[in-house]
């Protein structure tokens, strides 16, 4: 059937008009298969957790066949376990573990995704090159890569060096502003250190401020790392006292938390995870959660609330904003 006006007009049943709307790629408000609006967050992305303990060993294995030459970068994705996903940890942020060797430098390249890493097991000879400074990436610092800056990763020192990188990048596959480029060097060439870069969080200076905090409440204690270089992402440190036990508000946040050291038990929904240092926790948008923490602890939240503050899109269940 052609969908002509004059067909639309002599169209004499419902079945004439769905045969002409097919021809002309309409598609209908009324039979949708899935509503387009619907009253709460639809919670596609599942709460889970990724233990060190297996990546650690696993990216050990990696090393033995896959070389720095081969591979852009040695890393291991942490995929949501849902279905028909390979890649996003939350709907707007991946994380991956990655491991380079002692001696070994990851090349230089830059991209649109806004990144940072979470130094896990690194020592005062592993380097990140941020636009042609050296900046040194010891256990529990913080280091950023914002949108388009070019960088890469130098160890060395003869151990070998593990952290966990976050990026924005499933949020820029979905608006599609990616692009991305390799240093015309492989590894962009430098002497200079730079001890004072804004892209390093030293956690020797930070672990000891979230300590100094004011609890917000009993056992817990956050600092933000205030930067406005990742537009996308906020950065906290979550301070817990041995035995602390907490409950946090629903909010409409993509939240990722890495255990930079301490232990406890998180649960979300009707999961529970046992989790320990260099551990990596998602609570998608709209997660219940409740922390039980054993050991003192202290993990890096990495969230997209900026994003959706900016958005307007920004509601907690506590405050109702
Ligand atoms: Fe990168």
């Amino acid at each position: 059937m052609t969908a002509t006006p004059q067909a639309f007009a002599d169209a004499d049943s419902m079945e004439a008009l769905y045969a002409l709307l097919d021809d002309a790629r309409i598609g209908t408000g009324w039979n949708k298969p899935t509503p387009s609006l619907y009253p709460a967050p639809k919670r596609e992305f599942v709460p889970a957790h990724w233990s060190y303990g297996i990546a650690k060993p696993a990216l050990d294995a990696a090393g033995r066949y896959v070389s720095t030459e081969l591979a852009e970068r040695r890393n291991l994705i942490l995929a949501n376990p849902i279905e028909g996903n390979s890649y996003a940890t939350a709907r707007t942020l991946v994380a991956a573990y990655q491991m380079v060797k002692g001696g070994e430098a990851a090349r230089s390249h830059r991209h649109t995704p806004n990144a940072l890493r979470l130094a896990i097991d690194t020592n005062s000879e592993v380097y990140t090159i941020v636009q042609g400074e050296k900046i040194r990436m010891e256990s529990g610092d913080v280091l950023l890569t914002p949108n388009w800056l070019w960088h890469g990763h130098s160890n060395e020192s003869d151990r070998d060096a593990y952290w966990i990188d976050f990026l924005d990048a499933p949020l820029v596959q979905f608006l599609d502003p990616m692009f991305f480029e390799h240093h015309q060097d492989v590894v962009e060439k430098t002497n200079v250190y730079n001890p004072k870069s804004p892209m390093r969080f030293a956690y020797a200076e930070t672990g000891a401020r979230v300590r100094a905090a004011a609890e917000t409440a009993p056992g817990v204690r956050w600092l933000d790392l205030k930067q406005d270089a990742l537009s996308t992402i906020g950065l906290k440190l979550r301070h817990f006292t041995r035995g602390a036990t907490a409950a946090d508000p629903r909010t409409t946040a993509n939240r990722i938390y890495a255990v930079i050291e301490g232990s406890g038990t998180l649960r979300s929904d009707d999961r529970e995870f046992a989790w320990a240092r260099g551990d990596v926790l998602v609570l998608p948008g709209w997660s219940p959660v409740q922390w039980w923490v054993e050991q003192e602890a202290c993990l890096l939240l990495v969230t997209d609330a900026p994003l959706l503050e900016k958005l307007g899109w920004l509601k907690n269940e506590a405050t109702g904003r």
